[in-house]
């Protein structure tokens, strides 16, 4: 998407053919910088410390690890240590599993020689899949923003509600729950976005404004605690969020505060969609509250960031000091609560039936 007029992906090789760029997360919408990860460590920091975040990039970043790991030995130790270091570095968003396990089958009984050539064609790969999958929920979820418009008077946008970011920057381009957006955008369709903030990292209004403005999409911040009101008082057309992992029955995991979101659109007739690539489905799991639930450090709540009227960016502390500090950073919304799933393949009832009318070969 757009960053003052030019295309940018989040993730891509840069001109020495082996060394990875990303953009720095973590100092959004702040400041726009890149950095340069080179070596396996650099691509677990960047996951654990959220430089880079969202599920499909997540996953992006950790086949890049491994091919960062295949670039400096090739051989089968190297190959384990990265798979393990990588792993670990966040256990809810499953595209982490799903994509070091394409790497380790791609990679484990290949000779080493071999294996760097095949890890970063693997990643490339990866990228450029998971760019054409989101395109693909994109027009997949452009029909239920079409539906609503073609009820609206000649102007009248349709006001779709988001959760955290499920944006561009947590995939490789466009985004899940933005993608239909975008296209809507794109194709003159009057479309306004209501942003959750995203208490505690603040995902939606550093990185969902900011991604939506640089993108000239109409949108508008709101408290976390705003969307059942707005929903009340029939401002909210549709929501569509992300998921880090959706069970085979069709429960998803999302940032903490999906699941009150998704109440309060059921109490108000509001339809509640989710977004996601295949590759964010656990058919393992059948029961949403079988899904690792990331718990972070207490400081994400005690402690903001933010720029001061003087242009620094500064930190500070909002909580009683030394209050006790609980912070789940995913919460569980049940199938029951979801209108439907929208992936790459088109929109699936949320429930084990649905998902394995869409997915057939994956079943089994
Ligand atoms: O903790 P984060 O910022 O990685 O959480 C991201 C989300 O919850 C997204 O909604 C999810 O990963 C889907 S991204 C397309």
């Amino acid at each position: 998407m757009n960053v003052d007029g030019k295309p940018h992906r989040t993730i891509w090789l840069n001109d020495d053919g082996w060394s990875v760029e990303i953009i720095d997360q973590t100092i959004l919408p702040h400041r726009f910088e890149t950095v340069t990860l080179r070596t396996v460590e650099d691509a677990a920091r960047a996951i654990e410390d959220m430089l880079v975040r969202g599920a499909p990039l997540i996953g992006a970043t950790a086949a890049y690890g491994v091919c960062l790991a295949m670039h400096e030995d090739a051989g089968d130790g190297s190959l384990q240590r990265a798979l393990d270091r990588l792993i670990k570095t966040r256990p809810t968003a499953v595209n982490l599993r799903w994509a070091l396990d394409e790497m380790r089958t791609l990679l484990h009984n290949r000779a080493p020689e071999d294996r760097e050539a095949l890890a970063y064609a693997r990643a490339a790969e990866i990228c450029d899949d998971d760019v054409e999958i989101s395109k693909a929920i994109g027009s997949h979820g452009l029909a239920l923003i079409e539906a609503v418009a073609a009820d609206k008077a000649d102007g009248d946008p349709v006001n779709v509600l988001t959760h955290c970011n499920a944006g561009w920057l947590a995939t490789v381009d466009w985004g899940t729950a933005t993608a239909p957006v975008y296209l809507a955008h794109e194709k003159g369709i009057p479309v306004h976005v209501w942003v959750d903030e995203t208490r505690p990292r603040n995902q939606g209004a550093a990185l969902t404004a900011w991604e939506l403005g640089k993108h000239g999409v109409p949108h508008t911040l709101i408290a976390d605690n705003a969307g059942g009101h707005l929903m009340q008082r029939g401002l909210v057309d549709l929501c569509i969020v992300g998921t880090d992992r959706t069970t085979a029955s069709g429960d998803v995991a999302n940032k903490i505060g999906t699941y009150l979101k998704a109440l309060a659109a059921r109490d108000n007739d509001v339809p509640f969609y989710v977004a996601l690539p295949s590759t964010t489905i656990d058919w393992t799991l059948t029961d949403g509250f079988d899904i690792p639930i990331e718990q972070r450090s207490g400081e994400e709540l005690s402690h903001l960031t933010g720029r001061t009227e003087a242009g620094e960016v500064v930190r500070v502390e909002v909580s009683a000091p030394g209050a006790p500090i609980r912070n789940d950073a995913f919460d569980v919304t049940p199938a029951r609560l979801v209108s439907g799933l929208i992936t790459e393949r088109g929109i699936a009832e949320a429930s084990r039936q649905g998902l394995a009318a869409l997915f057939p070969d994956r079943t089994s």
